[in-house]
């Protein structure tokens, strides 16, 4: 009998390539003998999916997204719809749910949560296309031995046979909030909360680089405003699509999506509206809303636009999309803060134009302002697809994260402190305003004095009267960057994938291209090697 050896845990592979190779070589030798001497060709890497999908990069705009998927498959070109981010805030990764819809299993096109209204329409435009290519092939992920998606995602949502299931998302369990503390200073534009969570009893366990979701409650106060356009009491009992009965004011509260989409509740107005060119015009946006005249509005906008259209409270609610669980970037680790997760939670506020009533993000200013210390929150936890420390603790690391992007580097270094890991770490950091906006400025400071940060370089936009970002810092210690990379240096970005992502990887490419003196090619090539050996990875949004 042969015994199949496994790669001794010190090898220099993350945990999916050590399980793919571990696997490849148990192939290998479990084969009868070779013929004729013929010797594998090396391995590498796993061979990556991504490859072979090359709009799945949150960073690039949906257009070019969709322009990199002309020609293929349907059910590719919707998966290229979706904001690439595998969050799994929809159930599904990008791929599984692009294949869910178009093997008709999944009917919900506006699941894709960072993707928003854009790839929701979007969806519904592809969806209606008659179909011009070949039958819709259903993609099949191409599970390593241990059943980890080539990404590093376990292939969560798809049967065995390979048709997408029900959404998987973990059940969150309760755990109570210790504490939430503004890490701006006064005077700050910007309101960035530190939201700590107790996990004892929660059995909630991660590791860096993974996300918290978090299933917030509306603002009570949207909450109390629709009820009074509807003229309810807020104690009317509510059946919810899945059978569950609450009072309406709960229903409101924890369950009902009532900002991000309010496309159900049009078809419920449109019946119960007494002017006939009111529901003819609901019932016309319910179809369809080329315009855009949805965009933005939340449901107590609707009402107020068609104050025709009142009806029973419950019936409303029920039809009400789901209030969606946001994610977050653990910046804990359990090594440092054991039975403890910790988040960087920006708040979103906003106003509508010509409207006075503010705007709020549901589950930042939950974290932010609604639920206080002691408050039970529903939470899970997300694992990352692949965003992680490198498995060798000497290899460098290299982190960009301006703003909240800050909040696995923070987990990071926690983490590189306890396992005293002894590869060197780089961080670039920005925000708006040193005085104000220096997140986390005294763990960082004591982390470059005891040595754990080999170099911080900081980037604050607003300090001067051109604009300094991050990447103007990789430029100016491109040489330094360069060595790194060539000593094995893992590159990580978190933060804006719409405009800081980018501008970073472009930043890289210049870097790698004139330090390495082989031009733009050459960088391109460079930075897919590293991307293919997981040495560049990102967790944007
Ligand atoms: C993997 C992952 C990790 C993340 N990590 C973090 C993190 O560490 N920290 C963090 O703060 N966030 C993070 N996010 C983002 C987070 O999940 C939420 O999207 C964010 O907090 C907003 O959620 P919300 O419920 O407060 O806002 P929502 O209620 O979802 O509202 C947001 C929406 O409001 C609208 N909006 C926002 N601003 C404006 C404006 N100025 N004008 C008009 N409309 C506007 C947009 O339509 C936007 O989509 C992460 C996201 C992902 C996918
Ligand atoms: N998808 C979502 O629901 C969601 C929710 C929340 C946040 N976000 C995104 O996440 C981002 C993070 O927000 P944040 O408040 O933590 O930080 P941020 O807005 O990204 O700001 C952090 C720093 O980055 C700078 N910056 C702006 N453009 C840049 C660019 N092209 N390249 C490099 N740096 C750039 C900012 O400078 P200036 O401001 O001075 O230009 C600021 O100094 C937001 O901008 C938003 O796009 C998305």
């Amino acid at each position: 009998m042969i015994t199949i050896p496994v790669l001794p845990e010190s090898a220099p592979f993350n945990p999916t390539q050590r399980a793919w190779l571990n696997g490849f070589f148990a192939g290998i030798l479990s084969l009868p003998a070779i013929s004729g001497g013929d010797i594998p060709a090396p391995v590498t890497a796993p061979p990556a999916v991504e490859e072979d999908f090359p709009w799945h990069d949150p960073a690039l705009p949906l257009e070019e997204r969709l322009a990199l998927a002309e020609g293929r498959p349907a059910g590719q070109v919707l998966m290229a719809a979706m904001a690439q981010l595998d969050c799994g805030s929809c159930g599904y990764l990008c791929q599984t749910y692009a294949e869910a819809i178009s093997g008709g299993e999944e009917k919900d096109l506006a699941k894709c949560v960072p993707g928003g209204k854009e790839t929701a329409r979007k969806l519904k435009e592809l969806v209606a296309r008659p179909a011009s290519g070949p039958a819709l092939p259903v993609i099949l992920p191409q599970p390593g031995p241990n059943g980890v998606h080539s990404n590093g995602t376990r292939l969560n949502g798809v049967h065995s046979h390979g048709a997408p299931t029900a959404p998987a998302r973990p059940q969150p369990v309760p755990a109570r909030v210790l504490e939430v503390k503004r890490l701006n200073g006064e005077g700050s534009d910007k309101d960035v909360r530190h939201v700590a969570f107790d996990l004892r009893g929660s059995g909630l366990r991660y590791e860096v680089g993974d996300a918290l979701g978090v299933h917030a409650e509306n603002c009570g106060e949207l909450a109390d405003a629709i009820l009074r356009a509807l003229a309810a009491s807020g104690d009317e009992p509510v059946v919810l699509a899945d059978g569950r009965r609450l009072l309406a004011r709960e229903a409101l509260l924890r369950e009902c999506d009532l900002t991000r989409r309010v496309e159900p509740a049009l078809a419920v107005m449109a019946g119960w509206s007494r002017g006939p060119a009111e529901a003819a015009r609901l019932r016309a946006l319910a179809e369809d809303d080329a315009e855009g005249f949805l965009d933005g509005l939340d449901l107590l906008d609707l009402l107020e636009r068609f104050p025709a259209a009142r009806g029973p409270v419950e019936e409303l609610a029920a039809a009400l999309a789901p209030l969606q669980p946001r994610l977050y970037s653990i910046a804990s680790s359990l090594k440092a803060h054991a039975e403890q997760v910790h988040l960087t939670v920006g708040m979103v506020r906003y106003r509508r134009e010509g409207c006075p009533r503010p705007r709020k993000g549901v589950a930042s200013t939950f974290l932010g302002e609604r639920a206080c210390a002691g408050a039970a929150v529903r939470l899970f936890i997300q694992p990352s697809h692949g965003f992680r420390l490198p498995v060798d603790p000497a290899a460098p690391v290299i982190m960009v994260g301006p703003g909240t992007g800050i909040a696995p580097f923070r987990a990071f270094l926690q983490e590189r402190q306890a396992t005293g890991a002894r590869g060197k770490n780089w961080l670039f950091f920005g925000d708006q305003r040193r005085a104000t906006d220096y997140l986390y400025r005294e763990e960082l400071e004591a982390h470059q004095s005891a040595g754990l940060l080999s170099r911080l370089d900081l980037a604050f936009s607003r300090d001067q009267a051109e604009k300094v970002y991050v990447q103007h810092r990789m430029q100016e210690n491109a040489a330094e960057l360069w060595r790194w990379l060539e000593t094995g240096a893992h590159f990580y970005v978190c933060g804006d994938a719409q405009r800081m992502a980018r501008d970073v990887d472009r930043a890289l490419h210049q870097v790698i291209a004139e330090q390495s003196g082989r031009g733009e090619a050459a960088a391109k090539a460079y930075v897919a090697d590293l991307k293919r050996a997981k040495r560049y990875q990102r967790d944007v949004y």
